[in-house]
């Protein structure tokens, strides 16, 4: 039989645009969200925007139409934050760890001395667009107001309620996990239970315990604007979210126009050639194939407490296939010949090589789409925050497995790699997941591209606001109207009730009376 292979070639027309003024706020101190949007930044420049960006992780080498805003001071508490977070906490106390930290952020953002001298003066500076970080630092949402610019936001783990209310999103509490909690979209009554009561209680925390100091620091810094803009109706005000999500990497869900999935922006199409070292060794493995092993930027692997590196050291020397560790020091004591360190690996190029068979992650959101995109399958071996949902998402979808670093031992570790390497069906769902990520009509670095163009060509693209933002919450959930209709039933129900007492009162009475004379 003749089989025709349909191709699409989507030619993307150049559509025209003036260069603009853009300045982008991304402070964060992990490493990971700023690797996730540079290439958009960098993008942005290349095409002729000139791109001011605050952030933490200034560029190395001059890049054109791109100035960095350092602001390391928000470095000055990361790592004894990054080992707090491993205390027990209850969920408010982790919803005011959290939001304290981001208010400490916000802070050093607005304290920074070249923030202060070359932004925060009236008329001393002019931006056509404000692109932020949109992670529960409204204060630094001033700048839209502070220049009167439209104002984009980018969310590097998707979207929850806090994201959702930028643009008036909807995620319904049945279906939608909160990011913390590590449910699917498939929830028992009892997680739907923890779900609503856990959002509610880190919407209330962050509403009524930590806006009120956004407020402040808006109202400090953003003078003027503070005037004509309350911080209310700004945070209301996007022109558009960005979400590094995709419904082809987690579950589909709905979205109102102006918040776009550009999940895996930061990946580029073309994976470059690996160091000669690296490729000789990974060659060297031949049909057996090659693990990497790699925990992020953020956990150290060489922090790891003795035993359990010393489970993960045991289980790498009896395997057959070569292992690539990412691992922060020169020497790791007692390895094996077939491991490879080194304390930085291409990770993309690396997951794109066809003689690498598996991920083992603490399943970093980034981490998880690419391997996706390479069609990799994963052992996600989760640390914190939305880590435990990703690995729990990878099992749910069969591309991975996941377990607990801190109580495996060398037999389970040993068997779960096994059985990811051994039965096919892993390998399969990888790449069926990845054919079904890159089935896209722009990249999603182009899509980014092209939806931030579209809000610099319409004026903020106002027109793609939904009217729930106008809303108050009583009027947007419908209880006015359920609240009328309720009463308006009651109001009925009591007056039948009454006049048919009264009836029955005079009957009654009648038929009585009836009753006496007849005796
Ligand atoms: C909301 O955004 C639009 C478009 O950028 C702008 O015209 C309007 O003034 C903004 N309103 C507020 C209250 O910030």
């Amino acid at each position: 039989m003749l089989a025709i292979r349909l191709c699409s070639f989507l030619l993307i027309l150049p559509a025209c645009l003036e260069a603009a003024r853009i300045l982008a706020v991304f402070p964060f101190p992990g490493p990971s969200q700023y690797i996730n949007v540079v290439p958009y930044l960098k993008a942005l420049a290349s095409r002729g925007h000139e791109v001011t960006s605050i952030n933490a992780f200034p560029q190395k080498k001059p890049v054109k139409n791109f100035r960095d805003i350092p602001i390391l001071e928000v470095f000055n508490n990361y790592n004894d934050i990054i080992n707090d977070l491993n205390d027990p906490m209850n969920i408010w106390e982790e919803n005011n760890f959290i939001n304290k930290f981001f208010v400490d952020i916000t802070r050093s953002v607005l304290n920074n001395k070249e923030v202060q001298e070359t932004l925060l003066p009236p008329g001393k500076d002019h931006y056509d667009l404000i692109i932020v970080e949109a992670l529960r630092s409204d204060a630094y949402y001033g700048f839209a107001a502070h220049f009167n610019a439209p104002i984009i936001g980018i969310s590097t783990f998707g979207t929850d309620y806090n994201i959702d209310e930028l643009v008036g999103n909807v995620s319904p509490l049945s279906y939608i996990p909160l990011v913390t909690d590590g449910f699917t979209d498939r929830m028992t009554f009892s997680e739907r239970m923890t779900n609503f009561v856990d959002t509610t209680i880190a919407w209330l925390n962050y509403r009524y315990v930590h806006m009120p100091e956004q407020e402040k620091m808006y109202a400090e810094h953003f003078p003027e604007a503070s005037k004509r803009v309350p911080l209310s109706e700004l945070n209301r005000n996007f022109s558009l979210v960005l979400l590094n999500q995709h419904f082809s990497l987690s579950f589909p869900r709905p979205y109102v126009p102006n918040m776009i999935q550009v999940g895996g922006l930061h990946i580029s199409h073309k994976p470059a050639p690996l160091p000669k070292d690296l490729e000789d060794f990974i060659q060297g493995a031949e049909d057996q194939g090659v693990i990497y092993f790699s925990l992020g930027s953020n956990v150290q692997s060489k922090d790891l407490p003795a035993d359990r590196r010393e489970v993960i050291l045991k289980t790498f020397a009896s395997l057959p296939q070569r292992v690539l560790w990412k691992f922060e020091d020169d020497q790791l004591p007692g390895k094996p010949p077939n491991v490879f360190i080194s304390k930085w690996f291409p990770q993309p190029d690396i997951l794109a090589h066809p003689k690498v068979k598996l991920f083992i992650t603490h399943g970093g959101l980034l981490s998880t789409i690419e391997s996706i995109h390479h069609g990799k399958p994963v052992l996600g071996l989760p640390f914190f925050y939305d880590q435990f949902l990703n690995v729990r998402r990878a099992t749910q979808a069969g591309f991975g497995l996941g377990l607990d670093h801190k109580t495996m031992t060398q037999q389970e570790f040993r068997a779960t790699i096994e059985r990811l390497l051994k039965e096919p069906r892993y390998a399969e769902t990888a790449k069926q997941m990845s054919d079904r990520y890159r089935d896209q009509p722009m990249s999603p670095l182009d899509t980014a591209i092209w939806w931030t163009e579209y809000v610099l060509r319409h004026k903020g693209a106002y027109h793609m606001r939904v009217a729930g933002q106008d809303l108050g919450f009583f009027a947007y959930h419908s209880v006015d109207v359920i609240g009328t209709l309720l009463g308006g039933a009651l109001l009925i129900i009591v007056v039948t009730a009454a006049l048919l007492w009264k009836i029955a009162k005079l009957a009654g009475l009648g038929s009585s009376k009836k009753k006496l004379k007849e005796q």
